[in-house]
């Protein structure tokens, strides 16, 4: 393997609790090559699941976050000025392309459409990504998949993908765990009992059914996980609940007051 690639290699298990057959899908997947959209809610399990899917697949993992300024040249490459005149220095995704790893791009909508464009090449049965200013077209590796997530929640007309953009790509929709199989991820994460584990996700879902009615988004795995950690450090669960989950999410003072109930309600 190119050594570029070797930092990207995981290899340790990252744990993953699986909530339906998303490993099996994905394995599929990645046997024909297809281009995946996970999609979800911030903070439900996708990027964990894609670096658990690496691991499984001892493929090189290149995570790109995604964000508004990120230009073409970001993804692509640049050339770079040294001593010795100028370098040419292939971008995240030209290196996953030429040396066949994943290339999980975070948070996709966040980037400008004229930015995402630059993929379009790599997942149609081209699988090339031209780089116009080195006058070079890469032919993807065989290894070569591109992996991008997405939340549906936060799309507005100004900011969504591009049907071209979608079309190329299957997708697998990621929510927040079942009760039981959430609590058991929060126990392991936040190392807790379960128990104590199975209540913050009752606070949890608690909030969730407020989505919409008031709150935009609910209160994330992600988000239990940092109470649960707390609680293992000491801190006892009303205050933690109070810090991690409930003060984030909303700056309203009578949902505040209506979640603080909720906590109170399990603690
Ligand atoms: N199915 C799962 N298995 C293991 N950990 C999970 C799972 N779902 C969520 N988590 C935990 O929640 C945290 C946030 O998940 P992450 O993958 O970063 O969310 P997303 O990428 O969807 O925003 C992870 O770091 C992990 O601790
Ligand atoms: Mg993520």
């Amino acid at each position: 393997m190119q050594d570029d690639l070797r930092d990207h290699l995981i290899t340790e298990e990252p744990y993953y609790q699986p909530v339906a057959d998303e490993i099996e899908l994905y394995e599929a997947a990645y046997s024909v090559r297809m281009p995946m959209m996970l999609k979800g809610p911030t903070g439900c399990g996708k990027t964990r699941f894609v670096e658990h899917m690496a691991w499984k697949l001892g493929k090189p993992l290149i995570t790109v976050a995604c964000n508004e300024d990120m230009t073409a040249s970001d993804l692509v490459g640049r050339y770079l000025l040294d001593a010795d005149g100028t370098r040419w220095q292939d971008g995240p995704l030209t290196l996953a392309a030429r040396h066949g790893a994943i290339c999980y791009l975070d948070e996709i909508v966040e980037a400008r459409q004229d930015t995402t464009v630059v993929i379009h090449p790599l997942t149609d049965n081209r699988r090339v990504l031209p780089l116009e200013k080195k006058g070079e077209m890469v032919q993807a590796h065989a290894d070569f998949q591109v992996v991008i997530s997405y939340n549906p929640g936060y799309q507005s007309l100004m900011k969504d993908l591009k049907q071209s953009t979608k079309q190329r790509f299957g997708a697998l929709d990621f929510d927040y765990p079942g009760h039981e199989t959430e609590a058991k991820i929060v126990a392991h994460e936040g190392k807790i009992n379960e128990e104590m584990a199975g209540k913050l996700v009752s606070v949890a879902e608690r909030a969730r059914n407020l989505k919409g009615h008031g709150l935009d988004e609910g209160i994330s795995t992600r988000m239990l996980v940092y109470a649960a950690s707390l609680i293992a450090k000491g801190v006892e669960p009303l205050g933690a609940c109070r810090m991690a989950l409930v003060r984030p999410i909303t700056d309203d003072p009578d949902m505040r007051d209506a979640l603080d109930s909720a906590v109170t309600t399990f603690f």
